[in-house]
């Protein structure tokens, strides 16, 4: 018999998955080594154990890129030049370096600086030029500094802004304590949700990034809530876990998006951006 019309015949019967056993084993099993391997030379490699860092592939580069872009409506060719500008700040890159080399727990970070999805934030930044960015959740500050350069940035064409970084943890936000980054951070220790209900001034940006359960990011959409400025962007950290903004846009009437981004040579499936606005 016809070795197509064979295989065609085997394709109705009830043995189909067993003959075509073999090539689904090889297929997984490819998956999985590979999954090995880059897991491995991590274990190796890395100091790491929270808030890994990583460079996204190009693909996932490239669709931040258009995401940015259809948020801020900017030309993708203006957003490419901002993520570029970031990444080709070597003055940051060297300040990170070297607080990271001095800080207390040097031995889990990893001296490499890598933004991964912080280029959109400092993208976003640099679209919309806010007079203030509230962050919460800061850990090393190394989202804080992306955000500090980009206002730095601003403020060199006209648009002066401070960044107001909360965080629970009195050892946040090392990497942010060096100028010219520190001029324009405001960091705040204690509860998101407390530090949130006494900021004095109202809001244009702001980023969820904290305690990433679905109840502690729900507070915090709405107690910001009232502090925001008109127009005001709300961005989440926490777009691949929960639904948490997009119920928060439809509430109140905002749109909403989200960016899922793909991690290059790193085990951990990647986090996001979500965005209401
Ligand atoms: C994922 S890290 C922040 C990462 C940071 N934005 C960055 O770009 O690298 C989460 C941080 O949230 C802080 N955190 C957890 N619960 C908090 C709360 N209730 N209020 C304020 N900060 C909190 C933790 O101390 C930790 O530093």
């Amino acid at each position: 018999m016809d070795p197509s019309k064979l295989r065609r015949a085997i394709a109705r019967t009830p043995l189909a998955p067993v003959a075509a056993f073999p090539k689904r084993f090889a297929r997984v099993a490819r998956h999985d080594a590979r999954v090995l391997r880059v897991s491995a030379r991590w274990l190796v490699t890395s100091r790491e154990h929270h808030n890994y860092t990583y460079e996204l592939t190009k693909l996932s580069r490239q669709h931040l890129a258009w995401f940015v872009s259809v948020v801020c409506d900017q030309p993708v060719k203006q957003v490419r030049a901002w993520i570029d500008e970031i990444e080709s700040d070597q003055a940051l890159r060297e300040h990170i370096e070297r607080a990271t080399a001095g800080a207390a727990r040097r031995g889990l970070a990893d001296r490499r600086v890598r933004y991964a999805r912080r280029v959109g934030w400092y993208a976003i930044v640099r679209a919309t030029r806010p007079a203030h960015v509230v962050e919460t959740g800061v850990d090393k500050g190394l989202g804080t500094c992306v955000l500090a350069a980009a206002l730095l940035r601003n403020a060199q064409e006209g648009h002066p802004g401070r960044v107001t970084s909360l965080d629970i943890n009195p050892e946040a936000g090392y990497l942010a304590a060096g100028a010219p980054w520190s001029e324009v951070v405001d960091l705040v220790i204690g509860d998101s949700i407390t530090s949130i209900g006494a900021l004095d001034r109202q809001v244009d940006l702001f980023l969820h990034d904290s305690d990433h359960s679905r109840a502690h990011e729900k507070r915090e959409f709405d107690a910001v809530e009232p502090k925001l400025a008109p127009g005001a962007i709300l961005l989440t950290d926490n777009v691949t876990s929960t639904n948490v903004l997009a119920e928060h846009a439809e509430r109140t009437g905002r749109r909403f998006l989200a960016y899922r981004e793909s991690p290059a040579d790193h085990w951990y499936p990647g986090d996001g951006i979500g965005v209401a606005w």
